[in-house]
């Protein structure tokens, strides 16, 4: 059996995007033993401080519907974070299910994740990254956010080049402006909008498509039928100002509108297995619009960008600007020596030409771009292999 520092590894229990998840174990004196999880990232060394990025900002949390991190281990220039070991299934597993839940234990769930949000907005982080696969759900029916290799302070300026599921991402997010508190509130939205229709709110065929989606998002076209309709939309406004102010706030609008299942009932109904209630259906599908008209605007905008790009350089070609890059499929991309992923966004930058290289890793290409970042702009590359 592997070990890692004082932990033995009995196996591994997650692997994607840019981390290996395991299981493992501590064994002291007298027949002592602590079941772990140790967090890895492998693929790219860089990526390491992601990991401890994580690791930092955990260990000053303390909250029972935050996952628990013990210590970050260095084993051959290699970082493991070990934390708590949450025996159960995390969300996106839950619904993977198709169990037919009641509404007041999506409202327990929404109710326990709000908790946790709560807490970290408190210490003045957003999580950025809240997804059903970062929810951890134990057997035993407590809720945990995890995964917060992404999390920033908030006012915090930073580049980060997201990885992993982009569905759940805000129209924020993906436009490169600010983020705020609200942004999570966002995120949970297509959580319990996922939760209550059985599936995705931003859907698409590949991650560019997705995130296409998210960036023109307006509105939920939709009637409002009833109180759960209202409380979904107001998560889901485009603009951040007019969703709710807080977690706080979030929380006690449920908990005076809502039933809300105690634990032991969410229990209760996981083990008696699939229920006769059927999936609410309150808000409806969004208009497919026309294909071909879908695509000349793509085509347009894209045009436009790279045209603005290429003539504001003349007006614009000292000072810092930002570069946000959108490939499809996703690649590495390396920017004067730094190597990041894509999807990119908000990436600092000295304005003026600007040379890019894309690598795709399973396509076996590589090839490089040139641009011109505007000074205070945000440059937008959408790039296809
Ligand atoms: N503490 C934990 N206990 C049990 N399972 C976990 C734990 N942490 C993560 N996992 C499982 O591993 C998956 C990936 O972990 P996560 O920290 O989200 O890594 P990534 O950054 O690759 O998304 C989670 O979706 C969950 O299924
Ligand atoms: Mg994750």
């Amino acid at each position: 059996m592997h070990a890692i520092g004082r932990y033995s590894i009995l196996e591994k229990i997650a692997s994607g995007g840019m981390s290996q998840i395991y299981k493992g174990i501590l064994k002291g004196p007298q027949g002592f033993k602590k079941e772990v999880v140790l967090k890895n990232i492998t693929e790219l060394h860089s990526f390491s401080k992601h990991l401890i990025h994580e690791a930092k900002i955990l260990s000053s949390f303390q909250h029972p519907n935050v996952v628990s991190v013990y210590e970050l281990v260095e084993e051959k220039k290699n970082f493991f974070l070990v934390m708590e070991y949450i025996q159960g299934q995390d969300l996106d597993e839950l619904n993977s299910s198709k169990m037919c839940l009641s509404e007041k234990v999506h409202f327990y769930l929404v109710s326990e994740i709000l908790k946790g949000l709560e807490y970290i907005h408190e210490k003045g982080f957003i999580h950025q990254d809240l997804s059903p696969s970062n929810i951890l759900i134990s057997y035993d029916g407590y809720v945990k956010i995890t995964d917060f290799g992404l999390a920033v302070k908030k006012n915090e300026r930073t580049t980060r080049s997201l990885y992993g599921k982009c569905s759940y991402l805000s129209p924020e997010q993906v436009r490169g402006e600010n983020i705020t508190f609200q942004t999570d509130l966002f995120s949970l939205g297509l959580i319990l909008y996922e939760m209550l229709r059985g599936k995705k709110f931003f859907e698409g065929k590949t991650d560019f498509e997705i995130l296409e989606k998210i960036r023109k998002f307006k509105t939920i076209e939709e009637k409002i039928n009833s109180q759960v309709d209202s409380f979904l939309k107001n998560l889901l406004q485009q603009s951040p100002c007019k969703r709710f102010q807080s977690a706080q706030e979030c929380l006690e609008f449920i908990q005076g509108h809502f039933q809300i299942a105690s634990r032991e009932e969410f229990l209760k109904e996981i083990q008696e297995g699939p229920q006769k209630t059927h999936k609410l259906s309150f808000v409806r599908d969004m208009p497919q619009k026309n294909a071909f008209l879908k695509h000349y605007v793509i085509g347009v905008c894209i045009f436009f960008i790279l045209l603005g790009g290429v003539s504001f350089h003349y007006f614009y070609n000292s000072g810092s600007g930002f570069l946000s890059i959108q490939t499809e499929p996703w690649s590495y991309v390396t920017i004067q020596g730094e190597k990041l992923m894509t999807p990119l966004y908000h990436y600092k930058i000295k304005s003026g030409r600007v040379s890019v290289i894309f690598e795709n890793p399973h396509l076996n290409q590589k090839k490089s771009k040139t641009v011109w970042v505007r000074r205070n702009g945000n440059t937008l590359i959408l790039d296809k292999f």
